[in-house]
């Protein structure tokens, strides 16, 4: 059995040990060790059932004494501890409100998305349908069907870019304009037809000012029984006034397209200078032979822009590549 001053000094120790305790993990160690299974006050404790009863009275007190004065300074030191915790984790947790806060720039759509929107919505405006086709297109509906003849140079390799899809009976290419939806409309629809087809377009040609290898097209058809080039001239020029100001000049100059006939080249006048701003047509009685109309009972036109071109019209953007340049500087300008 421990004399008493052992107790003594075992209490001196702890309380000096429990102080010191730098972490509430260390401090359930000292405990462990102070009062737990084969610590002095636990073997001082079971040693008491082998003394007479005074004397295990006597040292029955001192050991509680030494039980409660440890649990007292492990429990001081815990709060302690747990103050420090709470106030190191407050402090690493702490917000400055006083740093600038980082503002959220509001998302737009590209200008060449909102500039396709705003022609489709005029043509939407006067009752057209709006449709869009598959990018990778057969060359029967990118040409064949559109009168193209199998020699024609828009066909060649150095113009259009051909998909290598192995063991197909027909070529698969990337559409170089969106005409192929007039004829695979046309399949599927009987007239009347008032179509309009916004989409992106793939050329083999490079990078340059006025030039991109994808760029973008709006498609436009208009078929029924007598429709006349009075009404393409009056429906065209309805929309270059709603898209460039209302008291714009429009002429129409011949051209050839292989899927029109009569085709022009529809050009404004715009502050003060002459622009080509779309290629059209009277729907060529081929392409309506294509796609299983009766050539002698309907009529039609049919017209095709560059969306690119007209959203740089609209901006007054000189190089073509500004519109594709990731640089939000650049591109912020033209919201
Ligand atoms: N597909 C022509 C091109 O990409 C544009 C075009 C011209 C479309 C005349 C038409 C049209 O529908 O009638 O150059």
């Amino acid at each position: 059995m421990e004399p008493p001053a052992t107790l003594d000094q075992l209490v001196a120790d702890a309380s000096a040990r429990i102080a010191a305790s730098p972490s509430l993990g260390d401090l359930r160690g000292v405990e462990g060790e102070l009062l737990g299974r084969g610590s002095t006050i636990a073997d001082a404790r079971a040693g008491l059932r082998d003394l007479g009863p005074d004397e295990r009275r006597t040292m029955g007190r001192l050991v509680n004494q030494a039980t409660a004065v440890v649990t007292e300074a492990i429990t001081a030191r815990r709060i302690e501890l747990e103050r420090e915790e709470t106030a190191a984790r407050l402090a690493g947790d702490a917000v400055d409100v006083t740093l600038p806060g980082r503002s959220m720039v509001p998302g737009t759509l590209h200008v060449i998305r909102q500039v396709m929107d705003e022609i489709v919505d005029i043509f939407v405006s006067l009752g057209y349908t709006v449709a869009t086709g598959p990018e990778a297109e057969t060359d029967w509906y990118n040409f064949t069907a559109l009168n193209f003849k199998p020699d024609h140079p828009a066909r060649a390799e150095t113009d259009t870019l051909y998909l290598d899809y192995g063991d197909t009976a027909e070529g698969v290419l990337l559409r170089t304009h969106t005409s192929p939806m007039q004829a695979r409309y046309m399949e599927q629809h009987q007239p009347p037809v008032h179509l309009v087809v916004p989409g992106r377009v793939f050329r083999r040609d490079p990078l340059d000012p006025t030039h991109s290898p994808v760029f973008h097209q709006i498609e436009g058809l208009a078929v029924d029984s007598d429709i006349t080039f009075a009404d393409l001239k009056g429906t065209l020029t309805h929309f270059a006034r709603e898209f460039l100001g209302p008291d714009l000049t429009t002429k129409f100059l011949p051209h050839y397209f292989p899927f029109t006939e009569p085709s022009a080249e529809m050009h404004v006048l715009y502050r003060g200078a002459w622009l080509e701003l779309l290629g059209c047509g009277m729907v060529h009685p081929a392409v309506f032979e294509h796609v299983g109309y009766e050539p002698k009972q309907v009529t039609g036109f049919a017209f095709g822009m560059g969306a690119d071109r007209m959203a740089m019209v609209r901006h007054g953007v000189t190089d073509i590549r500004h519109l594709f340049d990731p640089d939000l500087r650049i591109l912020m300008q033209y919201r």
